[in-house]
């Protein structure tokens, strides 16, 4: 059997890539995986996080996932603080992955920047804990973003020594699950960089909070060319916002660049963009209205995530009785 696990930070602002780039995929993956999805608050913190934001952001990113589709009924969603087993894995595996196993990770160099040897150690051993979440429940397969796939390698080189060590096979070998066409989303401002939370201007982005007016005005500022839109994908090159919209277009409509291309075809970009915010507004709006209807109550999201808890705790328990065995150490 198939499983899935994911994790996703808890921090604010989530955007239509994030929703398009993830969230999107793993609604689908539902039909034909068990899926295992995780707030990954234990990662947050290993940069500084504000802890009334981080309970907030927390929140909403659960209240994104159960209104964007995913069933807490049939998966099990939940947040990794609530689920021990993953801290307790993780040290494990800090005795297994290797300094300079580590010391490859580039999203530690990028994140730890000018200065090293002020970044917590968390976030030094974060790709441990990354494979902690993945390998306390034998998932097999991790959809992520290209960004992460550094991390996966870790957590299958992970796998694979504490496997040889201690003479066991235990612990699956994980695939990446990569999504196609259209996952990257870029900026409203800037066609060359990644629509981003951080982003100084909120209208490089459109936040899955944003209602329609605020969608239509950030569409209608979008950065584009003068000229019209071309009538097959080569004609896109070199027009990084022109194709970024394009791509939008596309990932919200299903339909593939050329199909889009084929029906705007010499339209405007005033005209083309009126369709993106209509067509936004339209597969944005129920899933807003059904974060807010969540958040206004945080009863049920909370509910929800205990449930997911209690089931993933339930999961973890047999792998980790094995994996105190093979250790070594002695049931509790
Ligand atoms: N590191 C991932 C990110 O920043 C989040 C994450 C934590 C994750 N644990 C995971 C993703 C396990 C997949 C599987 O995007």
């Amino acid at each position: 059997m198939n499983r899935i696990f994911s994790g996703v930070q808890p921090t604010g602002n989530l955007h239509l890539g994030n929703y398009l780039g993830a969230i999107r995929n793993w609604v689908r993956l539902q039909q034909d995986y068990e899926c295992i999805y995780c707030v990954v608050d234990m990662h947050a913190i290993t940069v500084w996080q504000d802890p009334r934001e981080l309970r907030k952001s927390t929140r909403e990113v659960a209240a994104a996932m159960i209104a964007a589709g995913i069933d807490p009924r049939r998966n099990t969603l939940f947040i990794q603080s609530q689920v021990p087993g993953h801290a307790q894995l993780a040290w494990i595996f800090n005795c297994v992955a290797r300094l300079g196993w580590l010391n490859r990770m580039t999203q530690f160099k990028e994140k730890a920047g000018k200065h090293r040897e002020n970044a917590s150690a968390g976030l030094y051993v974060y790709p441990n804990l990354m494979a902690a979440d993945i390998l306390l429940y034998k998932a097999t397969h991790v959809p992520v973003g290209e960004d992460q796939k550094q991390h996966l390698e870790l957590a299958r080189d992970i796998a694979q020594k504490f496997n040889g060590d201690f003479g066991v096979e235990l612990f699956p070998l994980v695939e990446p699950l990569i999504f196609g066409e259209a996952t990257r989303v870029m900026s409203l401002r800037d066609g060359t960089k990644k629509m981003s939370k951080s982003d100084a201007s909120d209208f490089s982005r459109i936040n899955l909070t944003d209602d329609a007016d605020a969608i239509r005005l950030k569409i209608r500022r979008a950065k584009t060319d003068p000229d019209p839109l071309p009538g097959t994908v080569a004609g896109l090159a070199g027009r990084a916002e022109a194709d970024n919209l394009v791509g939008l277009y596309a990932a919200l409509a299903d339909l593939t660049r050329a199909q889009v291309l084929e029906r705007f075809e010499g339209a405007m970009f005033s005209r083309f963009k009126e369709a993106l915010a209509e067509l936004t507004i339209e597969r944005i709006g129920p899933l807003n209205a059904e974060m807010k209807r969540l958040l206004a109550d945080p009863s049920e999201v909370d509910a929800v995530l205990r449930a997911g808890g209690e089931r993933a705790r339930a999961r973890a328990e047999p792998v980790l009785r094995e994996v105190y065995e093979v250790v070594g150490f002695l049931s509790p």
